[in-house]
């Protein structure tokens, strides 16, 4: 049935979640947002006239994104494995296409404005904290206890990414923000799938309340670092450093968790 002759609000609830989280579902509705557009923007943008300082910081944020991508790249492939049924799995393999063609676009985005050797600029340019956000990240996912590795990934870093995205967004570049308002859709659907899955089991086991606490007491500080380490080379004002702290402690607790 296609998207257009299936009224998904009339599905049972457990067929709905199943169907939204499809390679049926992406490959009709989502993966839409970056495919039509080479390398994640309309090829009529102009590329703005950037001094040497505001290119200088662009390439900075977008190696951070960049090593953000990489490791829910890495996370969401790493999830597949230990996902406890069929569908979580599908929805997994959709979004390790999804965080691929992310990191993919921004990489490019780098090249763009001149950057010879993205990799090393990514290694050189990223903040420690989020360099330790990373191995814990997937170490939590190389434990094999999949709510602790869920939360972490697509709620702790989907949130992270979704607030710096959004407000960077707000600013920037005709390129970057096509970019970006682009990657926010697919981070949406992905934190989506993770507060559904860990909401339905919390309702069942509100034990497992205290283990993701845990998780966020570790990981929370590591955001926030990064954000502060990130930001401070960014030149950007305290102000909006906290706000931006803000935003993301507002996004990540949707689920409860505190
Ligand atoms: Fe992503
Ligand atoms: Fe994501």
């Amino acid at each position: 049935m296609s998207e257009s002759t299936l009224d998904l609000h009339a599905l049972p609830p457990e067929i709905f979640l199943e169907h939204v989280h499809s390679f049926e579902f992406w490959l009709g509705s989502v993966q839409g947002y970056l495919a039509g557009r080479p390398y994640g923007h309309h090829e009529n943008l102009a590329e703005p006239a950037f001094d040497d300082a505001e290119r200088e910081r662009l390439v900075t944020a977008l190696c951070h994104y960049c090593l953000g991508e990489t490791m829910a790249l890495e996370g969401a492939g790493g999830l597949i494995r230990i996902a406890p049924n069929r569908p979580c799995k599908i929805f997994l393999a959709t979004q390790t296409v999804d965080e691929g063609r992310h990191l993919e676009v921004l990489v490019h985005r780098l090249s763009e404005l001149g950057v010879a050797d993205p990799q090393r600029e990514i290694e050189e340019r990223a903040s420690p904290a989020l360099r330790r956000f990373r191995e814990r990240l997937l170490a939590f996912v190389a434990t094999g206890d999949w709510e602790a590795a869920l939360f972490a990934q697509n709620v702790i870093l989907e949130a992270a990414e979704f607030a710096v995205f959004h407000r960077h967004a707000r600013s920037a570049d005709p390129i970057t923000r096509e970019l970006l308002l682009g990657i926010i859709k697919d981070e949406r659907r992905h934190i989506g799938f993770g507060e559904n899955e860990l909401g339905r089991r919390l309702s069942h086991r509100p034990e497992l309340r205290q283990p993701l606490f845990a998780v966020r007491r570790e990981l929370d500080p590591l955001v926030l670092d990064s954000f502060a380490q990130t930001l401070a080379r960014l030149g950007t004002p305290a102000s909006e450093r906290a706000e931006l702290g803000r935003d993301y402690l507002a996004a990540v607790g949707r689920l409860g968790i505190a």
